[in-house]
């Protein structure tokens, strides 16, 4: 019997501990397993690089939740990305990136892959026509974020997976900002699935983790083979600490989407706000296109300062409930100021952001709290 989203979140990889009986995937805090005889690991486990059990759990859960066969968890968003990239691609290739995609993404193009010899280009990803255009012999992933960090940007996957496999190349899909419990690019037609699960699959703000989630079994094994030959993978304490935030994202979201919500409403007739970047709003250039692949419209909202720059800073130093901070997808609120934090590496790019931008993640706190912090900061 299929399952729905939120058994899944509690139950996938998390049957109880055959020994024991533990209800809860237990913390396999080792570095290794002994062998019954050479050349037979019990249950499969020999060196905890290569196999955690508690990694095991989450990466089974990650897989259901993004309807994959497969899940890998790694020490960090970015380092899914690299091994990602390096399994991928080789010097020589060429990929589209997003001209909007978070800062530490570009950087890893811009700085790390192209000295190894990988070309990139940044393209306005709700562009299909420019995305096609911007095709090159070479080109072997279009790599998407949607919505995108920070101007909350929506690119249509499945038309976007329609052009890559046209050509022969991947469709990569940063899903960090939806979740899977609001967005499933797997089943749009997407190949990979990238997650920085330190934001809401973590859900708490207390742990760094990454995730690449795949449905074809030749794929998945090769990401696997270069999870452990390249060795970013995720401890077991952190693997727990994931997946006990994932196990409630389902709830998270929602509440995290109903205070979004209210504070777009609130923000879109405030005269110090010049404009709000919400794919929820009908006047949004996305919308349709979020509304058809997206369960709601999520928990990040970003806008404009009307008074420019400088306002956009102190509004950022002057709420009290929204902590001035760097992240996202944890249940309290966060603030800050893309182009002077978050983005900062993509200053004098063509990922560079828009100095009078202020992006909020909005938290589950009680909503009146949060839009009162917001009036005074604004006043
Ligand atoms: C959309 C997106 N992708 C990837 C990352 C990188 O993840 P991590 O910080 O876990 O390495 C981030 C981090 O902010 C992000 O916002």
């Amino acid at each position: 019997m299929a399952h729905g989203f939120e058994t899944l979140a509690i139950h996938a990889g998390q049957a109880p501990d055959d020994r024991t009986g533990a209800v809860i995937p237990p913390i396999y805090q080792t570095s290794t397993f002994a062998q019954d005889a050479v050349g037979s690991p019990r249950s499969g486990y020999e060196y905890a690089r290569s196999g955690n059990p508690t990694r095991d759990a989450l990466q089974e859960c990650l897989a259901a939740l993004e309807g994959g066969n497969r899940g890998l968890a790694f020490a960090s968003g970015l380092a899914a990305e690299d091994t990602l990239i390096r399994t991928v691609c080789k010097p020589g290739d060429h990929v589209l990136i997003p001209d909007d995609a978070y800062g530490g993404t570009y950087r890893l193009f811009a700085k790390v892959a192209e000295r190894w010899g990988l070309q990139w280009t940044a393209v306005h990803m709700s562009d299909v026509d420019a995305v096609r255009a911007a095709f090159r012999p070479q080109t072997t992933v279009i790599w998407v974020e949607t919505p995108t960090n920070p101007l909350l940007g929506i690119a249509d996957i499945g038309a976007l997976a329609g052009v890559a496999h046209d050509h022969g190349a991947l469709l990569v899909v940063d899903n960090t900002f939806a979740s899977p419990y609001l967005q499933q690019p797997l089943g749009h037609g997407a190949d990979v699935v990238v997650h920085s699960t330190t934001k809401y699959l973590g859900g708490h703000s207390d742990v760094v983790g990454g995730a690449l989630v795949i449905r074809d079994e030749t794929l998945g094994d090769a990401l696997a083979y270069h999870q452990n030959a390249m060795g970013a993978v995720a401890g077991p304490f952190d693997a727990w600490l994931t997946l006990r935030g994932a196990r409630t994202l389902g709830v998270r979201m929602d509440r995290h989407c109903d205070n979004a919500e209210r504070i777009v409403e609130f923000l879109s007739r405030h005269s110090k706000v010049a404009k709000v970047h919400f794919p929820g709003l009908p006047d949004h250039p996305g919308h349709e296109t979020a509304a058809k692949q997206m369960r709601r419209f999520g928990g990040m909202v970003s806008f404009r300062a009307a008074d420019g720059p400088e306002a956009a800073v102190e509004i950022c130093n002057r709420t009290k409930l929204f902590t001035l901070a760097e992240s996202l997808g944890g249940v309290e609120s966060l603030i800050e100021h893309p182009g002077k934090m978050t983005h900062a590496s993509a200053a004098g790019s063509p990922l560079e952001v828009p100095a009078d931008l202020v992006r909020l993640s909005v938290g589950i706190e009680t909503v009146d709290d949060l839009v009162a912090d917001l009036e005074q900061a604004l006043r």
